[in-house]
């Protein structure tokens, strides 16, 4: 499994400012419960916005993409060259170029099986927005479900059709 693992405003917004402008525990939870044990794939930006006492992200194989080199962390220079190294599950988490890589690649090997993404109802617009790319149409919605206790939240799965 590869998976896309995001949380987007109703704009489409993934980030302002090197950072996620909305805080949501039952989304973090979300989040660590499905990527524990696994390979998380980011761009280095995204490294760069996790603050440093807590990453790496612990209990999970932390690759960054980037064309220079970070320290403390696996890095690679393509997306494909890191999966050829991976055994097992992998969550492709951020940004939006590593987003848009997994969702329109045509290697297999890197290409994204499902979107896992949170809907989360902040209104977020202006300068040092960063936006999801648009999904394909090759990609099948599921339906729009109710996220976990907060009552703000929603989840909505997309699989890409074979
Ligand atoms: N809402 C969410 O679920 C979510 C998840 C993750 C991140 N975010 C947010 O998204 C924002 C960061 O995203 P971003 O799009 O600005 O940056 P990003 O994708 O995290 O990082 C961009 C950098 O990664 C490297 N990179 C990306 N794609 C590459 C490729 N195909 N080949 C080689 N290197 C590649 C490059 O690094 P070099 O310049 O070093 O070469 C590039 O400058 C932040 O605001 C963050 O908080 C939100």
């Amino acid at each position: 499994m590869k998976g896309i693992l995001v949380a987007v405003s109703p704009e489409g917004v993934i980030g302002k400012d090197n950072s996620i402008p909305w805080h949501y525990p039952e989304d973090l939870k979300r989040f660590k419960k499905l990527t524990l044990g696994k390979t998380v794939i980011m761009g280095r930006n995204t490294w760069e916005s996790i603050p440093e006492k807590q990453r790496p992200l612990p209990d999970r194989r932390n690759i960054v993409i980037t064309r220079t080199n970070v320290k403390d962390v696996e890095c690679f220079n393509s997306i494909e060259k890191a999966v050829e190294t991976c055994k097992g599950d992998i969550w492709y988490i951020g940004g939006a170029g590593i987003y848009k890589e997994a969702l329109e690649s045509t290697n297999p090997k890197v290409k994204a099986d499902i979107i896992d993404m949170t809907l989360v109802p902040d209104n977020i617009s202006g300068e040092g927005c960063v936006e999801f790319p648009k999904i394909g149409d090759e990609w099948d919605a599921g339906p729009v479900e109710e996220l976990g206790m907060d009552g703000n939240l929603k989840h909505q799965t997309y699989t890409h059709r074979v």
